[in-house]
């Protein structure tokens, strides 16, 4: 059984990574400081999966504590690095935090790879790489343009890192560049919990349908596309995770032409901001309260994959489409809530 190191591995990502790794035969363990996350989604993988898994909570900046994982675990064979700070709008008030952390922790782990020699490595990257593109579907060809923030930067700067070393030491990794990750596991055991207030669209949506914000904003409708509000490919969480699967075994399997290959993960569907609100308002059953507002700055106007080259070399086929996408964040959301009244009662009952 091929052992697999997960970095940020309690993330929303990385956890929903994981539970498709287990069923698909891996054996997984997590690196991540839960300075991000919480280690008791583990639990929920355990829940789901029937397997514990360790998660090293270690910050992956510091190299003799990530070598220490490798030293525990010499039969890692392949790496999956989510582990990394994604706030856009967080990098630009604070670049400095994002390079250093999502750079340091990535060069880290690249030479522990190289010092065990584990051949695989598979690199989360993002669309946020391609910036405004001048062509949409945006194949793994079209070219990036200057980042709109710190965080697209670190993806970028990523890559570039990544291939350079594999190619150096001939090892062997795939970028996989995710375009908008939403939705959660349909057991509804785990899904997306952001802290704070959610900047990404579709939590902002179900907490506001929730009634936990008073009410959200549509960041601009006056751009150039058919309702005027921003166009992005939305993806389900669980696709997401399974093409890693996927990534993996075409790694294990000798299947890639060159040591390092780009892969773009969404749908190949543009959806804009109100036809997504449009469709969550028709799975929930909830009118949503928003009204329309500025732009956002460093928002790309219109973005969507063409997803070809997944399909036809690593068998990757989406299976959740937008109604699935809608309603398992929606159930998560109540799941959420449940959850929040239970243990509100059961305190008032300690009181
Ligand atoms: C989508 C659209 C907003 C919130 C994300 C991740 C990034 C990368 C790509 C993985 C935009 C609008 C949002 C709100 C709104 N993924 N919006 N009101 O900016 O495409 O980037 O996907 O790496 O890491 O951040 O996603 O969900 O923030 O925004 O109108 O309250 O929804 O303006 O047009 P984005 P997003």
């Amino acid at each position: 059984m091929s052992k697999i190191l997960v970095t940020g591995g309690c993330g929303y990502i990385g956890a929903h990574t994981i539970v498709d790794l287990i069923e698909n035969g891996f054996e997984v363990i997590s690196a991540d400081n839960n300075s991000r996350s919480n280690e008791n989604i583990l639990d929920a993988v355990e829940k789901i999966t029937g397997k514990a898994v360790k998660n090293y909570k270690v910050d992956l900046c510091i190299y003799d504590d990530t070598f220490a994982i490798f030293q525990e675990n010499p039969d890692i064979t392949g790496i999956i690095h989510f582990a990394a700070y994604k706030a856009v709008g967080e990098s630009v008030e604070k670049p400095l935090l994002y390079f250093e952390n999502n750079l340091n922790s990535l060069i880290n782990i690249l030479k522990c790879a190289d010092e065990f020699s584990v051949p695989n490595f598979v690199f989360s990257s993002s669309c946020t790489v391609y910036g405004n593109p001048d062509a949409i579907p945006v194949t793994e060809e079209t070219p990036m343009k200057p980042a709109e923030s710190a965080y697209g930067a670190t993806k970028q700067m990523g890559e570039k890192i990544v291939s350079d070393a594999v190619n150096a030491n001939t090892n062997n990794a795939i970028l996989l560049r995710y375009f908008n990750p939403v939705g959660a596991h349909p057991s509804t055991l785990m899904g997306e919990t952001p802290l704070g207030k959610p900047q990404n669209l579709v939590p902002a949506i179900t907490q506001t349908a929730i009634g936990k914000l008073p009410g959200m904003k549509v960041w601009g409708n006056d751009y150039e596309t058919k309702d005027g509000s921003c166009v992005r490919d939305y993806i389900h969480v669980c696709d997401i995770a399974h093409a890693h699967t996927l990534a993996l075994n075409y790694l294990l399997e000798g299947r890639n032409q060159r040591n390092c290959e780009v892969f773009n993960l969404g749908t190949g569907d543009g959806l804009t901001v109100l036809e997504i609100i449009n469709s969550f308002e028709k799975i929930s059953g909830v009118k949503l309260n928003y009204e329309i507002g500025p732009r956002r700055s460093g928002d790309v106007v219109a973005i969507y994959a063409n997803n070809d080259k997944a399909k036809n070399l690593l068998g990757w086929n989406p299976k959740y489409n937008l109604q699935d996408m809608m309603a398992t964040a929606w159930k998560w959301e109540l799941k959420l809530k449940e959850h929040e009244n239970l243990f509100n009662s059961s305190n008032a009952a300690l009181n």
